[in-house]
């Protein structure tokens, strides 16, 4: 196998007429009389692959007949330009050679249940629309972090063994630390605070664990979060931030991941949508407008009928603004004009997709935060650090956190959060 060129199913179109070398594992297979279709994966993408009988050597070919699904093989063959081959590209191929055989796969091609393909998680990542999502996912990834390095904020990576809640203790993941406990990240935000205060404009971007106790199609119990803080950024500024930001993620993921949206059959016309400004929304307006459609009392936190029936208005992404301060976390800056509401917001991402991205200002008085901390029920001996921020040089400052697999779920237009992570953590699953 020597001679030829060695390339990638996604770099194929470079090579037209060239033999070249591919080296992956038999996704699918039909036949049709002297001819053998081989759907080949080599982790790049999909590719047909024509075995014809009368032009291969008879032990070849009876090898491309006998290759059983997900084994793992190595081919030449001349890269042929075809408009009726899926991707516009097939391979005539000259040889094949089984590295490993697969015996009994368990996933065949057809409809599967969601439990039996979970189970299979490991296996079920090897399907064309899997890999569109997590092709999209790591687009989503790389879009925030150019967005954020060109915007002047420093990648500092916060921990995620912690001694102390940021977004409430009901939903901690508790783990033994030597002789004592700590939990696992909710969120990096406290620490956040503290590199914004060293070096202005910072993000982590990392996993997040809440032991959230709801069977949802948008709850995981680990998942990644970036997070943006800015010292000397207000509320309205950290807004602009987030339009700016969703704006050219979808924009990247549209410009770079067309084919991927196709094979997952998205309708991307509210995609295109998506510019600032943003339509925003009081929580007292939400109240209103939410009367005979999905009733909320003032003072009650939204549920998801009440986010989507929020976000159904709206063909673009939506804010809501200034939730009073009893529901929501207890760094939140009171609205200084009604102490009784918050400068926080969240992002609702249309089409039902529902909250994306929480954020807001902080509280940056010492006296306020000490009280809003007892209010919470909050150690403040484990919160010292963080109370220090605000006598050493406080300053207005804010940021916000984005799910990234709502926001995957949302720009692929799946059910469930579930296949927006490689290996989802489930209320009943760890495994595999
Ligand atoms: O609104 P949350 O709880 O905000 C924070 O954690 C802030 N400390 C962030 C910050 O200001 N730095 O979570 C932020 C986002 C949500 O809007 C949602 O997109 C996602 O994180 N999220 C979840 N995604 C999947 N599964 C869960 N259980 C999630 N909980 C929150
Ligand atoms: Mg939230």
């Amino acid at each position: 196998m020597n001679a030829a060129v060695p390339t990638t199913v996604e770099r194929i179109g470079e090579h037209v007429g060239q033999t070249v070398q591919l080296q992956g594992w038999l996704y699918n297979r039909r036949s049709s009389g002297k001819l053998e279709f081989l759907i080949v994966r080599d982790g790049t993408g999909f590719l047909q692959v024509v075995a014809s009988q009368s032009e291969l050597d008879p032990e070849v070919y009876e090898r491309c007949r006998a290759v059983t699904q997900e084994s793992a093989v190595r081919l030449l063959g001349t890269v042929r330009a075809d408009r009726r081959a899926p991707g516009g590209y097939e391979l005539a191929l000259t040889d094949l050679k089984v590295v490993s055989a697969a015996e009994d796969y368990p996933i065949a091609l057809k409809e599967h249940g969601v439990e039996f393909l979970l189970d299979h998680r490991h296996l079920w990542l090897r399907t064309p629309r899997q890999h569109a999502i997590m092709r999209v996912r790591a687009e989503v990834t790389r879009a925030c972090r150019d967005f954020l390095d060109d915007a002047g904020f420093l990648l500092v990576d916060t921990p995620i063994l912690t001694p102390a809640a940021c977004e409430g203790t009901t939903t901690l993941f508790q783990t033994r630390y030597f002789e004592t406990s700590a939990y696992l990240s909710q969120s990096g935000q406290l620490y956040n605070e503290a590199a914004a205060m060293a070096f202005g404009r910072v993000y982590c971007f990392g996993p997040t664990f809440r032991a959230e106790k709801s069977r949802t199609r948008r709850h995981l119990m680990e998942f990644w979060m970036v997070e943006p803080e800015a010292a000397y950024v207000d509320f309205e500024g950290i807004l602009a931030l987030q339009e700016a930001m969703v704006s050219y993620v979808v924009g990247r993921v549209l410009e770079r991941r067309r084919p991927e949206l196709e094979r997952l059959e998205r309708d991307t016309r509210l995609l295109e949508k998506v510019s600032p400004p943003f339509p925003r929304v009081s929580y007292d307006e939400a109240v209103r407008l939410l009367e005979g459609v999905e009733p909320l009392a003032w003072g009650e936190d939204f549920g998801t009928p009440h986010e989507v029936a929020v976000a159904a208005r709206f063909e673009r992404p939506v804010f809501v603004h200034r939730f009073p301060a009893a529901i929501k976390a207890f760094y939140m800056q009171p609205d200084p004009a009604r102490p009784e509401v918050v400068l926080g917001a969240d992002l609702l991402a249309p089409e039902g997709y529902g909250e994306i991205i929480g954020g807001g200002e902080r509280i940056d008085d010492y006296e306020l935060l000490r009280q809003r901390l007892a209010e919470h029920q909050l150690p403040e001996a484990a919160f010292k650090w963080y109370l220090d921020l605000r006598r050493y040089g406080s300053v207005p400052h804010s940021g916000f956190g984005l799910g990234l697999e709502r926001v995957v779920a949302w720009i692929c237009g799946l059910e469930h959060v579930r296949e927006a992570i490689p290996f989802p953590r489930l209320l009943n699953r760890i495994y595999p």
